[in-house]
């Protein structure tokens, strides 16, 4: 009987932003445990480096693919690499993120810390979905932040039209909530036993890259604790951490046979714990689902995803799935 906890192993796994921080940690994390990991962010040097540091250290293997999650053509580029390359897909890890201290916009003229954390993720999990179905047993795991319990969304205001009102830590305090419900949302339309999705905070992990565009307050703040030894960081009182601890808990979820079948959770330190109050909305969970889904126009992009009606009255490949559930449910 095989005995061991992690089902890792011959798994295939993208980890969004595994070129830095703990991203890399988790692709790292992953590949030691024998999975093929799929390595993203945008500058090929430092992603051939994890490539190298993956097919040196682990018995695992790596391969690399660069896209920008603010150009959307990039990222439906991504996921077609991908498409043909495999045939199916395991792990879905959206970890890449970014703080942005000014307003700016991607060339779609969308916010882009909305675009890059929650559309970017959403929009790649649609194009992925055929390879998550094909998987005899997929996990999608997002990397929210604690941040989510400070930030609240209103579907017809995110914060995203003009500079003036712009608070960064606001905007992505809004993007981590929206990964939740984005979560709780995908969760609710996808069978435990074939596909799950649950998210998570790291906690504060100071010595990653993720200040470099962020407000002065938080800069100043990461760039002194960052510079901390990991063994004092470790010991550091509260949610301070390191980046291999940040990284545990993703590993967990992406792994561990205990929870092969949780699904619609918020983890912290590899615990199911309480997400912010409106993150449980599930009216607002489909709202967001909706208005993400027209932001992007996913009709006109991709005709695998096609969203015209179907008999059930769904549209797209979610809904369908949604309707295989409540079809099985009922
Ligand atoms: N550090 C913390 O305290 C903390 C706390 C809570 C949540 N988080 C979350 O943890 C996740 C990882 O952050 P981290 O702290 O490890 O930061 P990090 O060191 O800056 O790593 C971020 C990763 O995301 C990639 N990325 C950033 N912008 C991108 C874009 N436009 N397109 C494609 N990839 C992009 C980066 O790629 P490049 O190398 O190309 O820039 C990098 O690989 C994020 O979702 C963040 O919100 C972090």
């Amino acid at each position: 009987m095989d005995d061991s906890t992690t089902q890792a192993n011959g798994s295939i796994a993208l980890v969004t932003g595994s070129t830095e921080g703990i991203g890399r940690e988790t692709a790292l994390g992953l590949a030691r445990e024998g999975a093929t990991v799929l390595v993203h962010g945008r500058d090929r040097e430092k992603g051939k480096a994890v490539v190298d540091r993956i097919e040196r250290e682990t018995d695992g293997s790596a391969v690399l693919l660069l896209a920008d999650f603010g150009d959307r053509e990039a990222i439906r580029d991504f996921a077609k690499a991908i498409r043909d390359r495999y045939d199916r897909l395991d792990v879905l890890i959206h970890n890449a993120g970014a703080t942005f201290e000014q307003y700016g916009e991607t060339d779609a003229g969308i916010e882009r810390t909305f675009a890059i954390n929650h559309l970017a993720p959403f929009e790649l999990t649609h194009h992925l979905f055929s390879l998550l179905e094909a998987s005899d047993h997929a996990r999608v795991i997002t990397t929210s932040s604690g941040v989510h319990r400070r930030a609240t969304i209103d579907v017809d205001d995110f914060g995203t039209e003009g500079n003036e009102e712009y608070n960064g830590l606001e905007a992505y305090g809004r993007s981590k909530l929206a990964n939740v419900l984005f979560t709780y949302e995908l969760s609710r339309r996808c069978d435990p036993a074939s596909i799950t999705a649950n998210a998570f905070g790291p906690g504060f992990v100071p010595g990653t890259q993720l200040s470099r565009g962020a407000f002065r307050r938080f800069r100043l703040a990461t760039g002194a604790i960052g510079y901390l030894p990991d063994a004092l960081l470790g010991a550091l009182p509260g949610p301070i951490g390191t980046i291999k601890g940040g990284a545990r808990t993703p590993i967990y979820l992406a792994s561990d046979r205990d929870v092969e079948y949780v699904s619609g959770q918020y983890f912290e330190d590899r615990e199911p714990v309480l997400s912010a109050p409106q993150s449980y909305d599930p009216h607002l969970g489909r709202e967001l689902w909706e208005v993400s889904a027209d932001m992007l126009d996913l009709s006109a992009t991709d005709p695998s995803i096609e969203r015209g009606e179907q008999r059930d009255g769904s549209s797209g490949l979610f809904d369908r799935a949604t309707a295989r559930v409540l079809r099985r449910r009922a």
